[in-house]
């Protein structure tokens, strides 16, 4: 029987690249496209160390249907598609909000409308648990309504989510399942893959391992004063590898799915504060943080934390790796990088 073909747009990205690597070890052949502005080939070269093989990659933008025909053209054999190539950075899409909209929702819109040229009818969106905002209940299921985002980024999620959404109302053969991730954190356990931030990190666990190896001074912690258990905010921090794994559950859920636009959850159900976080990263590598509390970061939500039951329900998926693994890995992956550059 041959290779499942799988289209990977953002292949080239930290989640891109580690799902992709899920589905060769799930027997599929993953097709990457990226067009390496917010990525570079090194995810790639260590997907391909981690495979022991060359992967299909094509330079394409995926707003331009142009260029994305021609691989549909050179693949008529594709049997999926997984798209993740989108812009991530909240604090940017407040400042560049036209550049999100157009480039979210611009590659989503030519993708669907390539794949109705083509006739491929399943695909698998990675959404982000930022559409929910701060819910009024956590854990929080994919039932709970959508609050207005607050930045742009979040704003391009709910509307692609919404495109998806009237797409297979009015295609009876499109399926979509919109994976909502929670907080991706760590690194391939190969040490050959992980997180690549542009310039200073936004994200908790860059930072810490860039703080932890030299690069930056001091971490801070934003905000102890929230109404948790220890006053800082609470996430539910979920391995990269379990996430990936979970794209390959979707891809296999997708023909027999109850709804033809189906949204889940992707995360442990666990909630973890920062402070938390922090603390473990610091048990579990031996490194001591410089770290000190600053002022909350505006637009941060409180707590969010994933209900898993319809991801373990559908999928058939739940996270096997901890907190710990996730801290390791991201800390093995950061030495790397640093030896790489020396
Ligand atoms: N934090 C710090 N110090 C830092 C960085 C982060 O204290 O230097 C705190 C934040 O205040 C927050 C928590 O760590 O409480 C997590 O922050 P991240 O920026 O790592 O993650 P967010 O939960 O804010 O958002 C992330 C992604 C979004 C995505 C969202 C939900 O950045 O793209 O998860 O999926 F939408």
């Amino acid at each position: 029987m041959s290779k499942k073909k799988v289209l990977v747009t953002g292949g080239a990205g930290y989640i891109g690249a580690h799902t992709a690597a899920e589905l060769v070890l799930a027997g599929m052949e993953p097709i990457l496209v990226d067009d390496l502005s917010r990525s570079n080939m090194s995810l790639v070269e260590g997907l391909e160390q981690i495979c022991g093989r060359k992967m299909l990659f094509y330079r394409i933008d995926c707003k331009d249907p142009i260029q994305l025909r021609t691989v549909f053209h050179e693949h008529p054999d594709l049997t999926s598609v997984i798209h993740f190539a989108a812009f991530k950075s909240v604090g940017e899409s407040v400042l560049q909000p036209l550049l999100y909209h157009r480039n979210n929702l611009g590659s989503l819109v030519s993708l669907l409308e390539v794949m109705k040229e083509f006739s491929l009818k399943h695909l698998v969106f990675s959404s982000s648990c930022t559409v929910y905002g701060q819910p009024d209940v956590i854990p929080v299921n994919e039932e709970a309504p959508f609050k207005r985002a607050e930045s742009a980024y979040g704003a391009t999620k709910q509307m692609c989510e919404r495109i998806l959404e009237d797409e297979t109302k009015a295609d009876e053969q499109l399926r979509v399942v919109s994976l909502r991730y929670f907080n991706p954190i760590g690194a391939h356990p190969s040490g050959l893959m992980g997180e690549l931030p542009i310039g200073t990190p936004n994200n908790l666990v860059p930072f810490i391992t860039q703080t932890a190896i030299g690069k930056r001074e001091k971490l801070t912690i934003f905000g102890n004063d929230y109404n948790t258990p220890d006053g800082s905010c609470l996430r539910d921090f979920i391995h990269i590898v379990d996430l990936a794994q979970a794209h390959v559950k979707a891809l296999q859920l997708i023909d027999t799915a109850p709804s033809h636009y189906e949204p889940i959850n992707v995360g442990s159900g666990r909630p973890v504060s920062v402070l938390e976080l922090v603390n473990t990263f610091m048990s579990v590598t031996g490194v001591v943080l410089n770290y000190s509390v600053g002022p909350r970061r505006p637009g941060d939500i409180e707590k969010v934390y994933a209900d898993t039951t319809k991801s373990f329900r559908l999928l058939n998926w739940k996270t096997k790796l901890t907190i710990e693994d996730a801290l390791r890995d991201a800390w093995n992956w950061e030495k790397r990088l640093s030896h790489a550059a020396d």
